[in-house]
């Protein structure tokens, strides 16, 4: 894609902004959000910043009808250091393009979507909160706007970033959480979407989260498609388990997101020395270990959930309790490994964080 120049509208008047302990997550947007269009003739064009705003688009939208749209999710950070750090925002743009394939829409230049990124950042970074445990969400996604009924893949697409700031994914903060394991519904089976971001797969998963809710569970954990028995993945995260001092993770098999904490936890454990198995895991293997007392604790990874404790599995009817409900300290290491890196409160030697220039970026 030849360069584009970057048109920048600000908004006349700022919203007010929520407190800390007001923000939950995803509930408050900021003064500004990026767009740009693509059609096949133009290819991506027009990128620009302007006043948050809703859009307008057709009903006849493929969007709207075929779901034909890919999403990703990172962060940026407010250091004590007066510094704005993004973490490994590369494997983001590298995993939306892999969306992108899978879904038939098609590719964005990452080295210029992520500048685009950093300046949107830098025209909202008075939105980017500050206090411990607190973060600014980045949301890019893309939509499908080709005003025509035909199952076949759109001509046009917009791509459009949202940010918004956030305290805590779950309610429960860093304390542990509930799961409860579907044996009903499946996620994704191989050759399907499970890999990419998309918002089907997300779609797909209320029913189940609605009865993860009913059983008072934050969310689901999810079995494979085929016989129901091989852990996959929790509903807004990668899951690890600690059995007898070493860590297992579901194995990356095509239908479980390639999570970028998931990536970054493997190795912090492969540089700690922790053995770390990624393998198919069955959940008779988990409730087995459980019942032999070996199973020392289980986290969820996420870019919104970070390192999330789980203090129950409800499997059948039956509830088995972790860690006596506490957070481990496997869980707690790695926490707090993950977000001083992110936040720039540790050094980084692995080079996963970027800063964002706070005067405007040469594009
Ligand atoms: C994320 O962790 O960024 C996600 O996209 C998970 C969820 C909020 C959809």
């Amino acid at each position: 894609m030849a360069k584009q120049m970057l048109e920048v509208m600000k908004s006349v008047h700022g919203k007010p902004k929520p407190e800390a302990d007001e923000l939950g997550f995803g509930t408050y947007f900021t003064d500004h959000m990026f767009v740009m269009d693509y059609t096949e003739d133009q290819g991506w064009y027009c990128p620009r910043i302007i006043p948050y705003q809703p859009i307008t688009i057709d009903p006849a939208a493929k969007v709207f009808h075929y779901g034909q749209t890919v999403f990703e999710g990172l962060k940026a950070y407010h250091g004590s250091d007066g510094e704005i750090r993004l973490f490994r925002p590369e494997e983001n743009l590298a995993r939306l393009n892999r969306s992108n394939d899978r879904l038939s829409i098609p590719p964005v230049d990452e080295a210029q979507m992520l500048a685009y990124l950093k300046e949107l950042i830098s025209v909202d970074k008075e939105w980017i909160p500050r206090e411990v445990g607190t973060s600014l969400y980045i949301r890019p996604f893309i939509i499908a706007t080709e005003t025509k009924i035909g199952v076949i893949p759109s001509y046009a697409y917009k791509f459009i970033i949202i940010l918004s700031p956030v305290g805590a994914y779950y309610e429960e903060g860093m304390d542990p959480v509930g799961i409860l394991v579907e044996d009903e519904y499946s996620r994704a089976s191989r050759g399907g979407t499970g890999e990419a971001k998309t918002g089907g797969n997300y779609a797909a998963s209320f029913k189940a989260q609605e009865r993860a809710t009913a059983s008072n569970k934050s969310q689901v954990l999810w079995l494979d498609g085929i016989e129901k028995k091989f852990i996959e993945e929790v509903g807004s995260m990668n899951v690890f388990f600690k059995i007898n001092g070493e860590v297992h993770t579901p194995m990356l098999n095509g239908s479980i997101l390639p999570g970028i904490t998931r990536k970054s936890v493997l190795e912090l454990l492969h540089d700690w020395q922790i053995p770390v198995h990624e393998r198919r895991i069955s959940i008779d293997e988990i409730i087995g270990a459980h019942r032999s007392g070996t199973l020392e604790e289980v986290f969820g990874t996420g870019t919104a959930a970070v390192i999330s404790p789980v203090g129950v599995l409800q499997w059948e009817e039956k509830e088995y309790v972790i860690n006596n409900r506490e957070t481990g300290t496997l869980a707690s290491r790695l926490y707090e490994t993950v977000t001083g890196i992110q936040t720039g409160e540790l050094p980084d030697p692995y080079g996963w964080t970027q800063t964002i220039a706070t005067k405007e970026v040469v594009l």
